[in-house]
């Protein structure tokens, strides 16, 4: 049994069923848990203190979406959208190339590199996908590797996005027998959930069905990349096969929206406790690397809807892991409350991963994963946008920022 005590906190954001907020607090963290919240004059003893000296104190964030499996630089492309070209998909298969010609031993750096940098931003629960292999062979490299880095902690849920892209030279019914078939069959032992792309230029509705029920009798999870491009069958199949998340939903109807808040009925959101519907994931990063609409937050949080914000790192759209990034942007640019981001990065994001009962928040018996910022209050968070405003970070109770 080892404790630390973390006190002197200027404003601790608990994210709990209160929502509170407190001030002059402090939290103690035993054997990688916290086991005491409340006033720092009230605070028992330690093995070891630390003094926050006013510091603000979050969860620390939870990023339910990222792609952190590439090799390979699309940079070019991103300028070339500056200038005025629109995303498509098919710059996933030049990554595909990059990817598939990386080492074993290249792609665990580049991949932990990336998770260092999401750390050291306050990241301290990371889901990633596999999907830029998009053969059988490959894309059973990539989730062997990802299994890996889970098992030694670096990263907390895997995805198999083997329906990222039909490949080169592949007839799109003829790779989805693979995706289904074999390449499910190789990875299943090794990943949480499977995705799919369904959007123009990468899966049809029928087609993102077929993999999606596939990696359900599987025993996976299910999550989805939809309505990035345009209006679609996305959010439909997200609501009718009971989807954990669907991420992107920058294009939305009426109807989308409405069957979204009809998932959320047996939910009970200031507790965190019900049964989860499907949690919209935003990705503000993104949004604004393909100058697409911002995703709608405002309004599916006023339909009742849970949403998330990840950073969906990846080389083509949105090459950054900065949770602080998307949590000032959702205040400054999507017109959501501090509070209601910061929830949206911790335990809505928890919730997209089904992880809420063990992150997401500061509570008693959570996994002690803290945020501590140099900053008084975590408005800085946007009143000071694209500041290094990172002081330390817990994981499970172990400092590792
Ligand atoms: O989530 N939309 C699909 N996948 C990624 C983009 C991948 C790429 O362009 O390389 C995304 O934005």
């Amino acid at each position: 049994m080892s404790s630390e005590l973390i006190t002197h906190i200027g404003e601790l954001t608990c994210v709990d069923a209160e929502a509170r907020v407190l001030t002059d607090a402090a939290v103690v963290v035993e054997d990688g848990r916290i086991a005491w919240i409340g006033a720092a004059a009230d605070a028992p003893a330690a093995d070891t203190a630390t003094d926050a000296e006013g510091r603000a104190v979050l969860p620390g964030w939870v990023d339910p979406h990222t792609h952190l499996v590439f090799d390979g630089d699309r940079s070019a492309e991103f300028e070339a959208r500056m200038a005025g070209e629109s995303y498509a998909a098919g710059g996933i298969g030049l990554t595909t190339e990059a990817t598939r010609a990386a080492s074993d031993e290249r792609l665990r750096d580049l991949v932990l590199g990336r998770v260092a940098d999401a750390v050291a931003g306050g990241t301290t629960t990371l889901e990633t996908k596999t999907g830029y292999g998009l053969s059988v062979e490959e894309e059973a490299r990539h989730a062997r590797l990802l299994a890996r880095l889970k098992a030694e902690g670096h990263i907390d849920a895997v995805t198999f996005l083997g329906a990222h892209l039909v490949p080169a030279g592949r007839d799109a019914e003829d790779y989805l027998d693979d995706v289904v078939g074999p390449m499910l069959e190789a990875v299943a032992e090794h990943v949480d959930w499977v995705d799919v792309f369904c959007d123009r230029g990468a899966f049809t509705g029928e087609q993102s069905r077929r993999v999606l029920t596939a990696g359900r009798d599987a025993g996976l999870g299910l999550r989805l990349h939809g309505n990035q491009i345009e209006p679609g069958p996305g959010v439909g199949l997200a609501v009718e096969l009971g989807a954990a998340s669907v991420d992107h939903v920058n294009h939305l109807t009426d109807e989308d929206v409405e069957a979204l808040a009809g998932t959320w009925a047996h939910w009970d959101r200031a507790g965190a406790t019900g049964t989860p519907g499907v949690v919209a994931g935003c990705l503000p990063a993104c949004d604004l690397s393909t100058r697409a609409p911002l995703a709608p937050a405002r309004r599916l949080l006023d339909a009742g809807i849970e949403i998330a914000l990840a950073s969906n790192c990846n080389p083509g759209t949105s090459y950054t892991t900065s949770q602080s990034f998307n949590v000032g942007t959702a205040v400054l640019q999507m017109h959501l409350t501090l509070a209601e981001a910061v929830r949206a990065a911790t335990m809505g994001s928890a919730i997209a991963l089904r992880r809420q009962d063990e992150v997401g928040s500061v509570e008693v018996g959570k996994r002690a994963d803290l945020h501590m910022l140099a900053a008084p209050a975590a408005i800085h968070l946007a009143y000071r946008p694209g500041m290094p405003l990172t002081h330390a970070v817990w994981r499970a109770g172990r400092r590792v920022r």
